[in-house]
């Protein structure tokens, strides 16, 4: 039927008109409400614009709409697209801190959120989410992704697909508040040399298929309407004209049926990239890697009709591509009611309800990492009357709280940690002392001051990090420390020799290894959106008892990167407790991360004993049980994220030390313990094989339940036999 229906409208569609679908323009970035230049109005007019982005409001939106459907001649409605990452009006916290909360509900709900919020205001595509496995934490883009592991990147690809979309099929887009998520950037995006935004990536088809694609094959099988190219090329060929990524993979292999678009004028780089002599080369390229539209670069709205004309490209290519678009459209409703996503009574109703900023809180905690509690200086009382000096530049920050890609949060909302932490500790003496800029050089007397603070306090909290926008798209740095000015003052504080808890917002993995053996306390809080100084406040008081363990390993130095766990283990591996020459190791640093993958400490302690498998001996069709029980050993009730790891010993193609296969979040209350229980199949074994055929080998396997992946103290072997 909608097959029809489509067909119906693309009979009568003009060549000039059908490119026009496949245009994409932006509002040009603007925060305050849509804007519209003359070319726009004479595209929309001629109705040639198939989607607009970064216009918002529905009052606007409706404006811009009304102006497709009175003068176009067929009247085809405008998809209006946005980037709702991390919420919309409601900002939740980064992606990446998010997911250090292996709360896949909760993430589920997030964008279940952004997606209310954003339909209510007109938007009803969403360039999102970004799952690209990133290992590379010099890369700034590291923030709105999922982190370094391929599983626990797919099982958020999904939770977080499912939160934008919230479809069963494809004819519950029609439901008012589903959007169309875009699992971005095909592909390799977050495998850029050097961690340069927009390098090069040259990965070998193995690694592709290993670790970049799954995510993307996850998001297909659950339903993703869209894809969005990426900027690099991938061995030599830029990604937005790549037929063997697009057309043989994700068309051939599977069968994704959705719309692709570039990312933002990609097609036109494909000159600088050396790949297309021109924009019209350029233009049927990407047409003959099956792109459907262009985003922002009128590569297509300027050559295709050229293109067809001289043979080059067929009007089929085009139709197709039209075919997918205005499905979408029939989808969401737009062709019955063109303005059904634009009811400014339903945004302002819609829009940070209290219910909505509840989950904005209860994220915002969940985000939070505990990297070190020497002593256990947290939590601190509530209702303490200490001295309490509250130091550096993001005690009173509000500007970067809500962290990148945040385009419709309104950043003079979100609660600074001056304000969360004054507002909670209600008997405690605070005194204040910026000490240092953000990113600026370092003043003297600015240090003075917040030394004298530090002196005439009993602890100190010393809030410290990176602006927003050192992180995010074009956000690289090659010294991942923290900036120099801040360290100077660090330095100055710790002479006084008062306890330091220091509060990290940053949006990247940092080298934190001076801090490691200087401060007390680590408490690595990311960008967290809207509530972020309560929700801080409420774990350094342990109203909230932090339970976040990380998604991307912080290394030693940047000269480990990129280092993450699962990585293969070379012939000569460094034993640390039994050093050799002429092993793999570096002379002036450990091999060993600083803070490893799926670590993070809780206010209480969690003791892991008693493991258990089943039977030793794994048979094609069954199932072994790894069980292990953990005790709350502590003075407090905590979550613990209690990790499943395994290890094919032998096979045909060299695999990693151990690769993480299952999670589950447990609560346990002070004294109280839990056994904890994993199925293991022989298709989680899987490995694809030297003809990338996925097949489950005979032979041993190590198994590890643990709380990080460095932990090796429960271990157990079993084999598998066909
Ligand atoms: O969606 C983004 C993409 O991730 C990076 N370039 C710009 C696009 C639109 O804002």
């Amino acid at each position: 039927l909608i097959e029809e229906k489509v067909d119906s409208v693309l009979s009568l569609m003009t060549l000039e008109e059908k490119i026009g679908q496949m245009t994409q323009f932006s509002g040009h970035g603007t925060l305050t409400g849509p804007q519209i230049n003359d070319d726009f109005k004479e595209y929309l007019e001629k109705g040639q614009v198939g989607s607009m982005f970064n216009v918002f409001g529905a009052e606007g939106l409706r404006k811009l709409q009304e102006q497709a459907m009175k003068h176009s001649r067929l009247q085809i409605p405008i998809l209006f697209a946005a980037d709702v990452v991390h919420g919309y009006k409601t900002t939740f916290p980064m992606p990446l801190a998010e997911s250090c909360s292996w709360d896949l509900d909760l993430m589920e709900k997030s964008a279940r959120i952004a997606a209310i919020e954003a339909t209510s205001a007109g938007i009803s595509w969403t360039f999102a989410p970004m799952i690209d496995i990133a290992r590379d934490p010099r890369w700034g883009r590291v923030m709105e992704g999922a982190g370094e592991d391929v599983f626990l990147g797919k099982e958020i690809a999904k939770a977080r697909v499912n939160g934008f979309q919230g479809i069963k099929s494809y004819e519950d887009f029609s439901e008012m508040h589903t959007m169309l998520a875009c699992a971005k950037h095909f592909i390799g995006y977050g495998a850029a040399e050097a961690g340069r935004d927009y390098n090069a990536v040259d990965v070998s088809d193995r690694v592709l298929r290993e670790t970049y694609l799954p995510p993307f094959k996850t998001s297909v099988e659950n339903k993703v309407a869209t894809f969005m190219t990426s900027f690099n090329t991938v061995s030599g060929v830029p990604a937005t004209g790549n037929k063997y990524l697009f057309k043989d993979i994700l068309r051939g292999e599977w069968d994704f049926k959705g719309m692709v678009v570039t990312d933002y004028t990609a097609i036109n780089e494909m000159i600088p990239h050396g790949y297309a002599k021109d924009l019209k080369q350029a233009a049927e390229k990407a047409l003959n890697a099956v792109i459907d539209m262009d985003m922002n670069g009128a590569a297509y709205i300027q050559n295709l009709k050229k293109l067809v004309d001289e043979g080059a490209v067929s009007e089929g290519q085009i139709d197709v591509a039209v075919a997918r678009i205005l499905e979408l459209k029939f989808l969401l409703g737009l062709f019955e009611d063109p303005y059904r996503y634009m009811n400014t009574k339903r945004e302002a109703e819609n829009t940070m309800k209290e219910e909505f900023l509840v989950e904005a809180l209860k994220g915002a905690e969940r985000s939070i990492v505990l990297l070190k509690n020497e002593k256990e200086l947290l939590p601190l009382a509530e209702n303490t009357n200490k001295r309490v000096g509250l130091i550096g530049p993001m005690i009173k920050d509000r500007k970067s709280l809500n962290g990148e890609w945040a385009i419709q949060g309104d950043r003079s909302k979100s609660v600074t940690v001056y304000e969360g932490v004054t507002n909670l500790f209600s008997n405690a003496k605070f005194s204040y002392a910026k000490g240092a800029d953000l990113m600026g050089g370092s003043d003297a007397k600015e240090i003075q001051k917040a030394v004298r603070v530090a002196k005439n306090s009993d602890i100190v909290f010393l809030a410290l990090g990176e602006d927003f926008n050192w992180s995010g798209e074009a956000a690289s740095r090659t010294d991942i420390r923290i900036p120099k000015a801040q360290r100077e003052l660090m330095h100055a504080i710790k002479k006084t020799g008062k306890p330091i808890v220091l509060i990290l917002l940053n949006g990247r993995p940092l080298d934190l290894s001076w801090e490691d053996q200087n401060v007390d306390a680590i408490v690595e809080a990311w960008y967290l959106g809207i509530k972020t100084g309560d929700a801080i406040a409420n774990v350094l008081a342990g109203k909230y008892n932090p339970s976040a363990k990380l998604t991307m390993t912080f290394p030693r130095n940047v000269g480990q990167v990129p280092i993450y766990y699962n990585a293969l283990n070379t012939g000569r591996p460094f034993d640390q407790n039994n050093p050799q020459d002429y092993k793999s190791f570096y002379l002036d640093v450990e091999n060993s991360p600083l803070y490893p993958f799926g670590y993070g400490l809780s206010y209480t302690s969690f003791e892991y004993v008693d493991m258990q498998l089943s039977t030793d001996e794994l048979k094609e069709g069954g199932t072994i049980q790894a069980s292990i029980t953990v005790k709350n050993t502590g003075k407090y009730d905590g979550e613990e994220v209690v990790q499943l790891y395994t290890q094919d010993i032998f096979a045909s193609v060299a695999q990693p030390v151990k690769q993480l296969k299952g999670f589950q979040k447990i609560k346990l209350k002070k004294g109280e313990s839990k056994k904890v229980t994993f199925d293991i199949t022989p298709d989680m074994l899987s490995i694809l094989d030297i003809n990338k055929n996925i097949v489950t080998e005979e032979g041993k396997f190590k198994v590890w339940i643990a709380p990080n992946s460095s932990n090796v103290q429960n271990e157990a072997i079993f084999s598998f036999k066909h």
